[in-house]
């Protein structure tokens, strides 16, 4: 194991805790901005830095496919690389082949796709996803799992959830190096208890250094969400961290921190961005609509962040649709809120008031919804 997690304080189920990574010491509940090609899309990563930006996520297949992870571990790994000095977690590849080539399909072996280089067939396996995962250096690598959508119903699902399982142990066996890297196992079983069940007891059988909770946030509904979040997270043991997988929206996160959840990661805060959408505590803000466009105001009054303390609405308006900056502020700004969110549940929980933060943050959202 290379890491360790200590809880500073808890409320009911949620935790803040210290995480402590072979690049960084991180605090947690956290959020991890999601980097494609080794960047979150237009930022510097002494920008992510000044945001306040523990750990970064990247994904195995983007960075297999280009630069290769061969030329990665060549040039000292993807820290050196994208010249990130804290830490970083990479998705093992599977999930961003299914949701992204709808070319995809899954075997025993592995996950077979089509090259978006030349079109030939190729083979993902669990020992492959992990050798690359080794090569780019992350500190937190990801089993290969076999995804469904939570809509899809019927066997397919207890086979994904089977697989996922037979798969861990192939990872398990072929990771190199488990004292610098910790291989985190993901829950799979849609939305069904007693497959959720079956998984985290195998998961947890094998007392990997931490797990996910895979297949969610894919169309179905919050109830059945927070159903799946709160029945894995009071299985998992206390004493390792949960990552939520592709959650999400500040909302979310409130709420899974709440159920006892410690990490994030979703491309929704920059995404957003680059549709002109900034994240406020009052829910969204959309900076294309004609109203911003004479309107002084920061994007957030009570934002602190350099954005915030530097430009107009109005500013933002005139750039949004016509230059590359627009985006980037957007996500500077968006990020800062995620991060100012996830320290804000951390202290929330350590000095004893999380209720009236969580209240306190719903009023405001939930005021500009009515
Ligand atoms: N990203 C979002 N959800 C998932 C998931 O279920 N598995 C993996 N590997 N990555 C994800
Ligand atoms: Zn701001």
């Amino acid at each position: 194991m290379a890491l360790r997690f200590e809880i500073l304080g808890r409320f009911n189920r949620a935790r803040a805790a210290q995480l402590t990574l072979p690049h960084f010491v991180c605090q947690t509940p956290l959020f991890m901005p999601v980097g494609t090609q080794g960047t979150i899309k237009g930022l510097a990563t002494n920008q992510l830095e000044e945001i306040g930006c523990q750990i970064i996520l990247g994904n195995t297949y983007h960075l297999a496919l280009r630069p290769t992870s061969e030329l990665i571990d060549e040039l000292g790994g993807l820290h050196q690389f994208m010249n990130w000095p804290r830490a970083l977690l990479t998705d093992s590849g599977g999930f961003q082949m299914v949701s992204l080539l709808h070319l995809a399909d899954i075997t025993e072996k592995g996950v077979t796709f089509q090259s978006p280089v030349d079109g030939k067939p190729m083979l993902l396996t669990p020992e492959e996803s992990i050798q690359i995962q080794n090569r780019i250096g992350a500190d937190i690598i990801m089993a290969l799992d076999d995804v469904v959508k939570t809509t899809i119903t019927g066997p397919r699902i207890e086979e994904a959830m089977y697989r996922t399982l037979r798969w861990i142990d192939r990872c398990i066996a072929a990771h190199q190096r488990p004292h610098e890297q910790n291989l985190f196992g993901i829950v799979q079983g849609g939305l069904d208890p007693v497959l959720r069940d079956i998984c985290v007891r195998g998961l947890v059988d094998r007392n990997l250094p931490g797990y996910a909770i895979g297949g969610l946030a894919g169309g179905e509904s919050k109830d059945s969400f927070w159903r799946v979040v709160a029945q894995c997270t009071a299985a998992l043991p206390e004493d390792k961290p949960r990552y939520v997988m592709g959650v999400g929206y500040p909302l979310d996160i409130v709420v899974c921190s709440a159920l006892g959840a410690d990490m994030y990661d979703c491309v929704y805060p920059t995404r957003t961005a680059r549709f002109g959408t900034a994240l406020v505590p009052e829910g969204v803000l959309k900076l294309k609509h004609n109203a911003m466009a004479d309107d002084a105001r920061p994007i957030d009054p009570t934002c602190a962040c350099m954005v915030c303390r530097t430009y107009s609405r109005a500013y933002i308006h005139c750039l949004v649709t016509k230059d590359a900056m627009g985006s980037q502020l957007l996500s500077y700004h968006n990020l800062y809120y995620m991060m100012k969110l996830s320290r804000d549940l951390h202290t929330s929980i350590i000095e004893g008031r999380f209720p009236e933060f969580v209240c306190n943050f719903l009023r405001i959202m939930v005021y500009f919804f009515t």
